[in-house]
């Protein structure tokens, strides 16, 4: 019955937008979350223009009028809400869209033609709204595709050359947003190698405020496409109006927000437009890439956990699937390694209970062998001194110690010294008149040439047809581009602004082509630490690297800030000999994201390694919680000396809170007020143990206390964390 009036009222609803059309009206176009709604509308000259950013209304048809309680200054005013801002006509104001026609004109203006909705799927609705510029035949399709549950918008925007011969578009943004609100805080998240994704927050003053890379390949190496904007007031984790969303691109990457004359921001987000004019020819469509966002009316909390879902279940490649846990040997061998050396590892890793042993760099290269990193990137051939029965003896070793295998690999690169460089110069990103300019001793291959993509293509589908149980792979990207300039682009009179851009499209067509193939395998997305995270790529990676700082306080601020925007399940966390922490510390931690070591195992204490052996067995007893369940950030590092995260169950009935004293300055003030717990439920009674003890340590937390869902999350739980306990892990268990 109730749905009945629901499908009325939608019909009426669509009626009316109709009536709105045939008429010559006002149409009004909601696109609508759970909570939310952006609405566009046209004016009598047919400009589209966005109207309302807000809380969902009860009756869509009384958007109609948002746009009538706006009174803004006459003037630039009447350009900021452009839903598509095109430039060269009346808008002054930083455009979408710049085209130069044909006809060499670069006047671009946008009429609204038609829309159409979609039911996708169940909670998945699309919407293509039709623009025209009306004296040149230039199509701009605007999609907005919603997933209603979570809140969460993808926006993407698909330019059509339907004029004569080539256009060339300048700029080209994803997606181009207004909101009529008044203060705007913004946070970015920016940094450096070791350094990656440390947040910045400030208040946006008038004009326009730049997120951007020009690195072209490691794009998030100084700064990343993420961002948080809040409104009214800096942005907080259970209360307040939010936006987090990301630019899902692994290229140069532009987010501007400029703060109008009236104190309104635009948003415009896409490809970097720095050395990317792109030349479209007739009949041809340019797709860009996707502004991915979710809104939630409770702080970044709600937020987070609306976009870490929507990852598992609709983007992240296995997303609701499993993972493996690991020992690496980059930290515990670096490039000297070999065959007796590595076998005595995979029995490390079977001692200490992990799902696979992961091979890293320095296996291949024999001309130039890859001893360290200047040499033999490009030449994929395992090195026989190292390895002399090859890649295929080590994953039946490894099967015989009872371990999977993996191995890394950097396929986008080349080192000079090396005989791919030697041999096919001409696959190299290099100006051939200018001396070269390495990063890491590396230069990048150009992936916009299809010979190089089959090549790249080739390393992986070589290693797989070889060694069919090979488990994982690590694919790295350590270099950015330096003297960008394409051989192949140059030989087939392509213009070089396509360079970055189809250096980007390469790479996604080539991971298209491998997961065509391999459609399942586990595959970590690495770049030099964190320099490469984002939601296209995770469309073909099971998880990535978040950076190359694994001291354990560093981690917990690192994952911190990853997880604003990502799920655990995506986070590797690896614990190593970095820092002074002790060894339960850094494994805690660890057992935040997806767990993994990089440790010479058998130098371990005896109580070091019997603590190891215990912790996996206990991460594998609640990794499906840390993988699937709901993340709650419960004190936050930056404003307390300790920091506090819980994930819970999906039925309530577990939860896994880890705290840390990570600052020592206060360490008196650690235990002083409880921890509110969040996602439990009010009405279950609950019974907390301490899990994680290091041997000889007896818990301070009462394992036999019953405490209410009501209580833990009104009050809360001490976990008595102080000098001598500074990590604890408390596993909360509904009572049945
Ligand atoms: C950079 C990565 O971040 C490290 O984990 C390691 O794989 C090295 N590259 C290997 O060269």
């Amino acid at each position: 019955m109730k749905s009945g009036i629901h499908i009325k009222l939608n019909i009426f609803i669509f009626l009316l937008l109709v009536f709105g059309k045939i008429s010559g009206q006002t149409i009004t176009i909601p696109i609508e979350t759970k909570d939310n709604a952006l609405v566009l509308q046209t004016d009598k000259e047919n400009r589209l223009w966005i109207v309302y950013f807000g809380n969902k209304l009860v009756n869509a048809s009384d958007y109609l009028g948002t746009s009538q309680q706006y009174h803004f200054p006459e003037g630039n005013s009447g350009i900021y809400n452009n839903a598509y801002t095109p430039a060269g006509t009346w808008n002054l104001s930083e455009p979408a869209l710049q085209v130069t026609h044909a006809d060499g004109n670069p006047s671009t203006e946008l009429k609204y033609m038609s829309f159409q909705k979609k039911n996708e799927a169940e909670n998945i609705t699309i919407t293509i709204i039709k623009l025209v510029d009306p004296v040149y035949k230039l199509n701009v399709d605007l999609y907005y595709k919603t997933w209603n549950n979570e809140n969460v918008i993808e926006q993407w925007t698909e330019i059509t050359n339907n004029e004569k011969s080539d256009v060339v578009l300048n700029k080209y943004a994803s997606a181009n947003l207004f909101f009529s609100n008044k203060n705007f805080y913004l946070t970015s998240f920016q940094g450096e190698y070791l350094k990656e994704m440390q947040p910045s927050e400030e208040k946006l003053g008038q004009g326009i405020k730049s997120n951007e890379s020009k690195l072209g390949t490691r794009a998030m190496l100084l700064g990343t496409p993420n961002f948080i904007l809040s409104f009214d007031g800096p942005a907080k984790e259970n209360t307040g109006h939010v936006i987090l969303g990301q630019l899902a691109w692994s290229g140069n990457y532009k987010l501007d927000f400029e703060i109008t004359s009236n104190k309104t921001l635009r948003f415009i987000a896409g490809i970097n437009p720095y050395e990317s004019a792109y030349t479209l020819s007739a009949g041809r469509t340019f797709k860009t890439p996707s502004l991915i966002y979710t809104v939630s009316n409770n702080g970044t909390g709600q937020a987070s956990r609306q976009l870490q879902s929507w990852a598992r279940k609709y983007r992240v490649l296995n997303g609701e699937g499993e993972r493996l846990t690991l020992l690496n040997n980059w930290e515990a061998t670096y490039f000297d390694f070999d065959e007796p050396k590595l076998s005595a590892l995979f029995k490390n890793a079977k001692s200490l209970g992990v799902d696979m042993f992961l091979l890293d760099d320095g296996w291949f290269g024999n001309k130039y062998p890859r001893n360290n990193d200047d040499a033999g990137l490009g030449d994929w051939q395992e090195n026989v001194k190292k390895l002399p029965h090859g890649i295929g003896y080590l994953v039946k070793e490894a099967k015989t110690a009872g371990v999977k295998f993996g191995i890394w690999i950097e396929p986008e690169m080349v080192n000079p010294k090396s005989e791919l460089y030697e041999k096919h110069l001409d696959w190299v990103i290099r100006q051939p008149e200018r001396p070269e300019k390495y990063y890491r001793n590396q230069l990048v291959l150009d992936l916009s040439n299809p010979e190089v993509q089959d090549f790249v293509f080739g390393i992986v589908d070589d290693l797989f047809t070889k060694n069919p149980e090979l488990a994982f792979i690590k694919w790295d990207c350590n270099a950015v581009i330096y003297n960008a300039y394409s051989e192949y682009l140059n030989k087939n009179k392509i213009p070089q602004t396509h360079l970055y851009v189809d250096y980007v499209k390469g790479l996604y067509s080539v991971l298209q082509r491998i997961r065509a193939k391999y459609p399942t395998v586990s595959m970590m997305l690495c770049s030099g630490g964190g320099g490469r995270a984002d939601y296209e790529l995770l469309k073909y990676f099971t998880e990535f690297w978040p950076s190359d700082d694994t001291e354990p306080i560093e981690r917990i601020f690192l994952q911190w800030n990853y997880s604003y925007f990502f799920p655990s399940i995506t986070t590797d966390c690896h614990v190593t000999d970095w820092g002074k922490q002790p060894v339960k510390f850094r494994v805690d931690v660890a057992s935040m994201g997806k767990l993994g070591f990089d440790i010479v195992a058998n130098k371990l204490s005896k109580d070091d390694l019997n603590f190891c052996q215990d912790a996996i067995k206990n991460y594998d007893s609640f990794k499906d919680i840390v993988w699937h369940g709901t993340q709650y950030r419960l004190a936050s590092p930056y404003e307390n000396p300790v920091a506090s995260i819980a994930y819970v169950a999906e039925d309530k009935s577990k939860a896994i809170m880890f705290t840390y004293l990570h600052s020592t300055r206060f360490m008196e003030n650690a235990t002083e007020r409880p921890i509110q717990l969040n996602g439990l439920d009010a009405a279950k009674k609950y019974k907390i143990k301490e899990i994680n003890l290091y041997p000889g340590t007896v818990s301070s937390i009462n394992s036999n206390q019953v405490y209410s869902g009501d209580f833990l999350m009104k009050v809360g739980i001490n976990p008595d964390v102080n000098g001598k306990r500074t990590s604890v892990v408390l596993e909360i268990n509904e009572l049945k």
